[in-house]
């Protein structure tokens, strides 16, 4: 067998072509535009091409974004007066703290202190509680992203096995409490593997549905994979490759060619699950401005 390949970027523009619609609806009933702030802290190579791809994505469809960039030698207490000058903006609809941070500052403290009607990146206790308890108001962008690309590539997920190889707080744990709510792109019986599993093939075998959430090439071989399985690669790792002009390649978490061999359906890395990740931040957002207008 070889696997169809789900091309994540056709998928990332019927979303922004949907934003794109949503944020001249906006724009035409409030004068204004949605708009992103993303503040970002230290020289971290990945974490910067991330944000150039989000300020990219939110031209393109009218929201207005600003990056507040500042040096990793920043404090904690210079950080939280930037979050809570952003909260009290109205001109700010969604606020990202692109992570990771440096190792002095508290991750999860900066996070608590965002507004949590601006928290479009879904991490805020209060957003990631009602999430659990089945009641979504911003859910973190990549397991939207997956979700999303699920049903667009028409997958019944509707009590489908799926299995997801990570618990991270931005996507193995949301993923799973996406996957097992009712209704459409849901509804699934979902096991999460982690350092903690004893017999990972054992569990990644019975998936219809594999998502590789791990962060580490390699983690998903096709011994692992049932035959026909939908396998969705989660991970971007950097690998060193002399013979690339910048001198890397990225790689996801499956080894892509031999699972292909095997796997009904699977995503490219990169040009799978990276530009959905960007088309459901777009989406949240506008689900941001929306929400602030509506009351
Ligand atoms: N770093 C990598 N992915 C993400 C994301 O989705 N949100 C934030 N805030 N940081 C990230």
């Amino acid at each position: 067998m070889t696997a169809r390949i789900i091309d994540g970027k056709v998928v990332a523009s019927r979303v922004h072509a949907e934003v794109a619609v949503g944020v001249a609806e906006y724009k035409v009933k409030h004068g204004t535009v949605p708009g992103l702030t993303v503040v970002l802290i230290g020289d971290d190579p990945a974490s910067h091409s991330y944000v150039k791809g989000k300020e990219l994505a939110c031209e393109k469809v009218g929201i207005a974004t600003e990056t507040i960039r500042r040096e990793a030698s920043i404090t904690q207490e210079e950080l939280l007066e930037i979050v809570d000058g952003l909260n009290n903006d109205p001109r700010v609809n969604g606020i990202l703290v692109q992570l990771p941070l440096p190792n002095h500052l508290n991750e999860d403290v900066v996070i608590h202190a965002i507004d949590p009607m601006k928290d479009v990146d879904g991490l805020h206790p209060e957003n990631a509680g009602l999430l659990i308890l089945g009641k979504p108001r911003f859910a973190p962008a990549t397991p939207l992203g997956v979700q999303r690309m699920l049903v667009e590539e028409n997958v019944d997920m509707n009590g489908a096995k799926v299995v997801i190889v990570g618990r991270s707080k931005l996507v193995g744990m949301p993923l799973m409490a996406l996957l097992l709510q009712k209704g459409i792109g849901a509804n699934s019986t979902v096991t999460v593997c982690h350092t903690g599993t004893k017999d990972m093939a054992a569990e990644t075998r019975r998936a219809d549905v594999l998502i590789a959430a791990a962060g580490f090439p390699g983690t998903v071989t096709s011994d692992m994979v049932k035959p026909g399985a939908v396998v969705i690669d989660v991970g971007v790792s950097r690998v060193e490759d002399s013979t690339r002009k910048r001198g890397y390649r990225l790689t996801g978490d499956v080894d892509f060619q031999e699972v292909s061999e095997v796997a009904s359906a699977i995503t490219p890395v990169p040009g799978g699950v990276g530009p959905m990740t960007i088309s459901m931040l777009l989406v949240n957002v506008l689900l941001a401005a929306n929400l602030a207008t509506s009351n």
